[in-house]
């Protein structure tokens, strides 16, 4: 191996990640607004495409060599296929498919550090064994658990609970462990070596498929967030092995945002990390069956009087506001009411929808102000003085049984309590089940109407009956 002499291409180069890293940080910053968050995508778009070039241009290896005419042109092809491919995927993606579509390239990300790790074990100039495996067990753990993840959030794949795979679990983990060891600090023939890596990337996969597939009803925004984490770990130990500092910082700034968004959605479910990580927790039972008490309707005349003569009006978006695509129309409703006097806010549980902060997005999409969005703890003392909730297509996230049912396997989750107000009116199709599959109660209760329709349909009635009052 020769060492070269620094040339002004490799101080480019090296400049060029530090300003990839600054359009990255720039990046995040706008994407915590959902205002600013088009423009943040953006940013962060640049930066990796100014270190993508860069890179192809000036990128010498330990010889001194720039990149390879025929490496050139793999790399070009696979950029502009691949380019073509999400284009047109993320253009004609359904916005209810979109956390679908988050879990294909997260695992994506993974299966990208997984390859790079394998190949590069084999590299005699590589001189990190250690990051290369970790880069390869994260990588492959997310590639297969995101995988699972895409499969659930589809409806494709079932939850498998059962308390036996928290100990295959463990099994697995001692299993990946001891790969682990015996590759980097034994003796044993190279070659042996390199077979073992491969059973350390079959076991890595397997664990990513069992870690996931028992975290079931309303956990996933956990696993999902922490999946998401792993990607980032695993780009940045790809970035470790070249010695690249864009890799390196762009997977940490994925990581940490992954596990900051994973201690978060922790919080939301008041759920402990560890419980997580060993994974069967959540999914098994059904609850308690309690006595129902009797569903009562509301037609949409009486729901528009009840809502358009009351002072203080909270609404509650869930996945069936998404579905429906209802945010527009809800806007308009809620403007309607504030033109009559009344006041109109919304209340945001964490996990309402199927991905992180997808309520706040779908409303910026309809223009609802961002100072109308109101956080549940924040809401929920006010709940007992609101006169009308209204529930659009949320279930999981209201469901009282999370409170008072320690056998219902949401117990212990934070909810946003309509249940206090004085009103509540829920919108939904039917009698169906929310993600977590159990019964809620709140639909019986003595103080909720249910008007049943699709979100969209509901609310455009109810726009004409207000604007006819
Ligand atoms: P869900 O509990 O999933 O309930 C959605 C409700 O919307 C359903 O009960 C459904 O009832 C109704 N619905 C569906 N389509 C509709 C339409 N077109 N019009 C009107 N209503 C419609 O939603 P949620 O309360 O937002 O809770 C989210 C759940 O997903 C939680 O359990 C959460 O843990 C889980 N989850 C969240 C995430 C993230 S990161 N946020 C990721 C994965 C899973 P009908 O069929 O009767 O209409």
């Amino acid at each position: 191996m020769m060492t070269t002499a620094i040339t002004n291409g490799d101080i480019i180069l090296e400049f060029s990640y530090l300003l990839s890293a600054i359009f990255f940080v720039v990046g995040l910053k706008l994407l915590s607004n959902p205002e600013t968050a088009r423009r943040g995508n953006l940013w962060a778009a640049s930066g990796m495409l100014l270190a993508m070039i860069t890179t192809i241009v000036l990128h010498r290896n330990a010889d001194g060599e720039s990149i390879r005419v025929a490496n050139l042109v793999i790399i070009l092809g696979a950029i502009v296929l691949g380019g073509i491919f999400g284009a047109l995927v993320a253009r004609r993606i359904k916005m209810t498919a979109m956390p679908q579509l988050v879990s294909i390239f997260n695992a994506s990300g993974g299966a990208a550090s997984a390859l790079v790790a394998l190949i590069e074990f084999s590299n005699p100039e590589n001189e990190s064994a250690l990051v290369t495996l970790l880069g390869l067990v994260i990588g492959s753990i997310a590639f297969s658990g995101s995988m699972i993840a895409y499969g659930k959030l589809d409806g494709r794949i079932k939850d498998l609970f059962s308390r036996w795979l928290t100990y295959v679990n463990l099994l697995i983990l001692a299993g990946i462990l001891f790969l682990l060891v015996l590759v980097l600090v034994s003796g044993m023939p190279f070659e042996t070596k390199q077979t073992l890596v491969y059973v350390l990337l079959a076991v890595s996969l397997v664990y990513g498929v069992s870690f996931v597939m028992p975290i079931g009803g309303a956990d996933m925004p956990v696993v999902i967030s922490l999946l998401n984490s792993f990607t980032g770990i695993a780009a940045a130990m790809a970035g470790f092995i070249y010695q690249n500092q864009a890799m390196i910082l762009g997977g940490i700034f994925v990581g940490a945002a992954g596990m900051i968004l994973t201690l978060l959605m922790c919080k939301a479910m008041n759920r402990s990390l560890i419980n997580v990580i060993i994974g069967a927790f959540g999914g098994g039972g059904a609850g308690v069956d309690r006595e129902k008490g009797i569903v009562k309707e509301i037609s949409v005349t009486d729901a528009a009087v009840m809502l358009n003569y009351s002072s203080r009006v909270v609404i509650v978006p869930g996945y069936g506001l998404a579905v429906a695509q209802a945010q527009h129309i809800c806007s308009e409703m809620d403007q309607l009411l504030e033109a009559n006097g009344v006041e109109v806010k919304y209340a945001i549980h964490p996990v309402a929808g199927r991905m992180p902060g997808h309520m706040n997005v779908l409303l910026a999409e309809a223009d609802v102000p961002y100072e109308k969005l109101v956080e549940m703890d924040e809401i929920n003392p006010d709940m007992p003085k609101t006169d009308v909730v209204v529930v659009i297509g949320a279930n999981d996230v209201v469901n009282p049984a999370a409170l008072d049912d320690p056998s219902s396997p949401i117990y212990g989750m934070p909810i946003i309590k309509v249940h206090e107000a004085k009103n509540v009116i829920v919108m939904k199709r039917g009698m169906g089940k929310g993600y977590a599959a159990i019964e809620n109660y709140l639909f019986y209760a003595d103080n909720t109407r249910m008007l049943f329709g699709n979100a969209k349909d509901s609310l455009q009635k109810l726009v004409t009956e207000i604007k006819a009052l």
